[in-house]
């Protein structure tokens, strides 16, 4: 008999600041209820430059580590596509600030916002071949189009770390999956870019043709259909694009059953809206969110869409297990989210054009606002100066 592997443990950050969207519309001349509705956004994460992607990882992963896993974690899987250096893997640094066993593997993953994806089912494969293993998977990024783009409203900023090990807590896996590659110029960033390029609408449509595709090979695969899932989550750079994702394949279920679907939508759409594009992290995002505010049993299947744009998608499928409430802290998330500072336009744009510059000099960060416990302190001699308080 095959072992159960999946989701154990899932911790989030997200940095202190957001940014009001009916506040950015006002100040771009456009309807607020194109951001609130158009677009399915209310917050936007503000990400000061005393966070990165390594930070803002680790902040996430102390949520869920206890000595007795640190000791047990074989590998670091880190996927990003906002990393800090074309070499040395954020893995290694996470290691590090974590204080993890130097017996780990540590690697960065790399395809647009499929890295965490990939990064899962590597896991999970490792895991099933190595079954008292835990395997920590990261999904951090800055989502960062630039001011007045069109892409602005999708900004946003986060972490998601994933304990995957065998008799999960939260999801079990199952080894079914479609997967699907193409290459698409739809939004790519060369080295020499802080910002993305991004051509919006192809990526959208892109976007919606690959769930199609993966959704059709996954029921040639498995002989299931929709009315064997519970719920679906997306990849959601914005939640209107999951809401266009589900209204893709809703006809198929009975009207009974796409009530059901609409609402846990609802509830999986809850805290992406507050907090924004994570790239790596949004679907893990969007399935804590659904932890958190659907109406989950013991025993539903989960469908996951995950795209990364240039472009791979996948849709996979788990199982909710019976502890599946003790493997993520509702109340601190909660306190989190409540406890994020609004800034005006002003200061968000300040903030903005104040991130490490990409010259190289040595440089010292404010951090008197800076609340969390692993933070960027600046640069010197070229080596960014990481914290812990
Ligand atoms: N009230 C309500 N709705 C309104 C409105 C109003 N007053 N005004 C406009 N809207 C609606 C529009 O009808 C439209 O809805 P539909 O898409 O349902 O038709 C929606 O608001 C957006 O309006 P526009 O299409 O005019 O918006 P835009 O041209 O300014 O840009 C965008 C939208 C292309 C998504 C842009 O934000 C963008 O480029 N974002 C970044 C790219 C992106 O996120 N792509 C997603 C797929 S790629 C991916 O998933 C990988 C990744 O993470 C990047």
């Amino acid at each position: 008999m095959s072992i159960s592997v999946g989701i154990d443990k899932i911790g989030f950050y997200t940095p202190g600041l957001y940014l009001d969207m009916a506040e950015l519309a006002t100040a771009r001349g456009e309807d607020p209820n194109k951001y609130l509705i158009g677009i399915g956004q209310s917050r936007q994460a503000v990400i000061p430059p005393t966070q990165d992607t390594v930070t803002m990882a680790a902040n996430a992963a102390r949520q869920i580590l206890t000595p007795a896993f640190k000791a047990d974690i074989a590998m670091v899987l880190f996927g990003t596509e906002s990393g800090i250096d074309n070499s040395k893997a954020t893995a290694v640094y996470l290691a590090h600030l974590l204080g993890l066993s130097s017996q780990t593997r540590a690697i960065e993953l790399k395809q647009a916002c499929y890295g965490a994806t990939a990064g899962l089912q590597l896991a999970a494969d490792y895991v099933r071949v190595h079954p008292a293993a835990k395997v920590l998977v990261i999904g951090a990024d800055v989502a960062r189009y630039g001011l007045r783009t069109a892409g602005e409203v999708t900004q946003g900023g986060g972490a998601v770390a994933m304990i995957v090990a065998a008799n999960p807590q939260i999801l079990a896996l199952e080894s079914e999956s479609a997967y699907h590659t193409e290459d698409v110029m739809d939004f790519w960033r060369p080295t020499y870019r802080t910002e993305a390029l991004v051509d919006g609408k192809y990526s959208t449509n892109v976007y919606l043709d690959f769930f199609k595709t993966v959704w059709h090979d996954y029921q040639q695969q498995t002989h299931r259909t929709i009315a064997d899932f519970d719920a679906f989550v997306f990849h959601l750079p914005f939640t209107k694009m999951g809401r266009k994702g589900l209204r893709q394949i809703l006809p198929e279920a009975q009207p009974e059953q796409q009530e059901t679907l609409k609402a846990a939508f609802e509830a999986s759409q809850e805290d992406n809206r507050n907090v924004g594009n994570l790239y790596t992290g949004s679907l893990y995002l969007s399935f804590l969110s659904l932890l958190r505010h659907g109406q989950l049993a013991v025993g539903n299947r989960i469908g996951f869409f995950s795209y990364g744009s240039g472009a791979e998608g996948e849709f996979f499928s788990g199982r909710i297990q019976p502890d599946f409430r003790k493997g993520f802290d509702d109340a601190a998330l909660t306190r989190l989210l409540a406890q994020r500072q609004r800034v005006s336009v002003a200061e968000y744009e300040t903030i903005y054009r104040s991130q490490l510059s990409d010259d190289g000099r040595d440089t010292q960060l404010a951090i008197g606002e800076e609340t969390a416990s692993y933070y960027l302190a600046g640069r010197q001699n070229q080596q960014r100066q990481y914290r812990q308080r």
